[in-house]
């Protein structure tokens, strides 16, 4: 059985014990609700580390008060069998206690990368990624530690902070795993009905046509308004922000001239959908 560890002291025991073996340790912080794209991250730091830890924390302070904290699914154990069956060598479980004891009052904030895009459209988000993260990684003080390209924004956030703080892991950015019809990997899909789950590929759709139009030289903004027209007609309730930004920086571009995202949020029912791709120069 993988051992389940809920307390930073004995997180810190085990990765020492395995530092102490000489062996290299890969860290992968999920909220759980584990589907085949955490695994996919558990698999790339099998591939570089001897041991992977696999942290599941349901982080309150990176929902707002409207968001779905409450309803977020919460499937540990079923999370921890599929951890076992991809080869993860131990689940970091600790209470929201654990991560953020009385009198907790330090909040890490990574100004520029954060501002825009889910940023604006989630207050206090990243803040609240940015703080767990910083944690997450002081915990474990693991070699390498493996985000999904999914929550594109999140991952330049963290590289950010891992330079800015001085903290001593390789960041891995690993490429979105999709369903056979294109819709991006999520927790968040289970939030689909039926008919909701169909539509929802016309997200990743939408990304694709705006790609081949900037890859052909087009202007981003005719397209990325066409790409909102389209993403609202297949269905989806609202679009937060469809948009071309620069991959480094995440500085908004106005025609594709350096490696880039073309990056989404919409809203469809009770699921609020993002995802990415990367558009480069042809
Ligand atoms: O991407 C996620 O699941 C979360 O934002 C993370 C990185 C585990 C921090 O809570």
């Amino acid at each position: 059985m993988v051992p389940i560890l809920r307390s930073v002291a004995s997180l810190r025991v085990q990765v020492a014990q395995w530092r102490k073996a000489g062996l290299r340790v890969a860290f992968v912080p999920t909220m759980g609700a584990l589907h085949e794209g955490h695994l996919s991250l558990v698999k790339a730091g099998l591939a570089e580390a001897d041991r992977v830890v696999v942290s599941i924390f349901v982080n309150p302070t990176q929902f707002g008060p409207n968001e779905d904290f409450a309803a977020y699914p919460r499937t540990e154990e079923a999370d921890v069998a599929k951890l076992e069956g991809a080869g993860a060598h131990a689940v970091y479980a600790p209470s929201v206690e654990e991560m953020y004891p009385a009198g907790a009052a330090t909040t890490v904030h990574v100004a520029g990368v954060s501002d825009g895009l889910c940023g604006t459209f989630r207050p206090g988000h990243f803040d609240g990624v940015a703080t767990v993260v910083s944690k997450l990684l002081n915990q474990a003080q693991p070699e390498i530690a493996l985000f999904g390209e999914k929550d594109f924004q999140q991952l330049q956030v963290i590289r950010r902070l891992v330079k800015d703080l001085d903290i001593p892991v390789a960041v891995r950015g690993v490429p979105t795993l999709r369903e056979a019809d294109g819709l991006a990997m999520s927790s968040r899909n289970a939030y689909l009905s039926p008919e909701e789950r169909a539509t929802a590929p016309a997200l990743h759709r939408a990304l694709s046509e705006a790609a081949a139009k900037l890859q052909a030289g087009a202007e981003a903004d005719p397209v990325l308004q066409d790409g909102i027209a389209a993403i609202l007609a297949a269905g989806f309730g609202s679009v937060d922000y469809l948009e071309l930004r620069a991959a480094e920086d995440l500085l908004p571009l106005a025609r594709l001239d350096r490696p880039a995202r073309l990056i989404v949020a919409a809203r469809l029912g009770r699921a609020r959908l993002i995802d990415n791709i990367p558009v480069n120069p042809a």
